[in-house]
């Protein structure tokens, strides 16, 4: 296999990149809230997810000081549907801590980044390249499947070990002149060349010729990783408990799950009609209930299984029996339907709940 110099070994990335690279909004004008803002969003989303999502939240937080100041509702309303909640919590928190320690200034180097919430070695490191120029690699799935062909290693990709081996490589190569176009560039290889599932495109590849994995034919043995741990599934019956406009919302807890999010109440397991009716007194009796489709929703390591029952009550008393029958232990509030659908940002594991209210 060719060994070339590492300069023309950055150099052929750098040439590939200014021509082939993705055309990103936060590419575009990568001031450091900019920059932030995308990283954030793309540590568990895809980043044609992200970007109407990106653009929306700018213009209506465009600058820290913006975000510092804005209630955390309308930055929760901001993420809905990208899911991971905790990340626009963090931000927000971190928004706060810019202006309050570091007088509105975002640090700028990868080491302090580190302080803010939400803020991790991966992030802090995508960040402080592309936004300040420090010359870190900021080692992502995509980095390492490139390592790992370009290399064939064969050691369990998910382990430190081998994110540990993946920083040497590329700190090795990261160029100091470019450091952040160097990380997004490979970011661009991974995700549009060197594909994680199917058939590379090693015939667009700038290192198809140092490649030992293509030299080798065996571009598709790696990376190596553990098999996949089987999702737990659970089963619940989540309640639409409704008196006129009026519905029944449980602040779920702060741990856990979509914690602290507003969400539909659950019960566990699957409930029928029948058992519903035995768990309400006497006093509730004239209520409606109606079964809904159930459907489920698949979270990165667990999935629901959520049976839907819709309860119509007669009266503000009826609601208020059922509601402490049937959900005496948890947190709950009452919201009215518009409210459910401009104010709350109620997690899309709850989507098809909503639907059932507009019905
Ligand atoms: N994934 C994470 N950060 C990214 C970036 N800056 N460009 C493209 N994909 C990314």
């Amino acid at each position: 296999m060719n060994q070339v110099p590492l300069q023309l070994d950055t150099e052929l990335l750098l040439q590939w990149y200014d021509t082939r690279r993705r055309i990103l909004p936060w590419r575009e004008d990568p001031t450091p809230y900019h920059v932030w803002i995308s990283e954030i969003m793309l540590q568990q989303t895809r980043v044609d997810a992200v970007i109407p999502y990106y653009e929306r939240f700018l213009a209506a937080l465009p600058d820290v000081k913006a975000l510092a100041e804005a209630e955390e509702e309308v930055c929760l309303k901001l993420w809905e549907g990208l899911g991971y909640y905790s990340r626009v919590r963090n931000m927000h928190k971190a928004a706060r801590q810019v202006m309050d320690d570091y007088g509105g200034r975002i640090p700028n180097t990868s080491k302090e980044l580190q302080n803010l919430a939400g803020i991790g070695r991966y992030t802090s490191e995508a960040i402080a390249s592309i936004a300040f120029g420090e010359a870190v690699p900021s080692v992502d799935g995509n980095l390492l499947r490139v390592y790992a062909r370009r290399t064939e290693y064969d050691g369990n990709i998910k382990s430190p070990q081998a994110l540990r081996d993946a920083e040497a490589f590329y700190s090795e190569r990261i160029s100091r002149d470019r450091p952040g176009d160097y990380n997004q560039a490979v970011m661009d290889l991974g995700a549009t060349v060197c594909l994680p599932n199917g058939d590379p495109l090693c015939g667009q590849c700038p290192w198809n010729r140092v490649c030992q994995a293509h030299s080798a034919g065996t571009e598709l043995c790696y990376p190596v990783a553990p098999p996949k741990k089987a999702r737990t599934v659970s089963q619940h019956t989540a309640v639409l408990l409704r008196f006129s406009d009026l519905v029944l919302l449980e602040h779920r807890p702060e741990e856990g799950l979509l914690s602290g999010l507003p969400g539909f109440p659950m019960l566990d397991g699957h409930w029928t009609e029948e058992k519903l009716r035995t768990a309400l007194p006497s006093a509730a009796s004239g209520l409606q209930i109606r079964t809904q489709k159930s459907y489920r929703h698949i979270f990165s390591h667990r999935e629901w299984e959520i049976q839907v029952m819709e309860i119509l009550c007669n009266s503000r008393k009826e609601f208020d029996t059922a509601a402490s029958a049937l959900f005496s232990g948890i947190r709950t509030m009452t919201a009215d339907v518009a409210e459910i659908r401009d104010r709350y940002s109620i997690p899309t594991a709850f989507r098809p709940c909503i639907q059932y209210l507009h019905e």
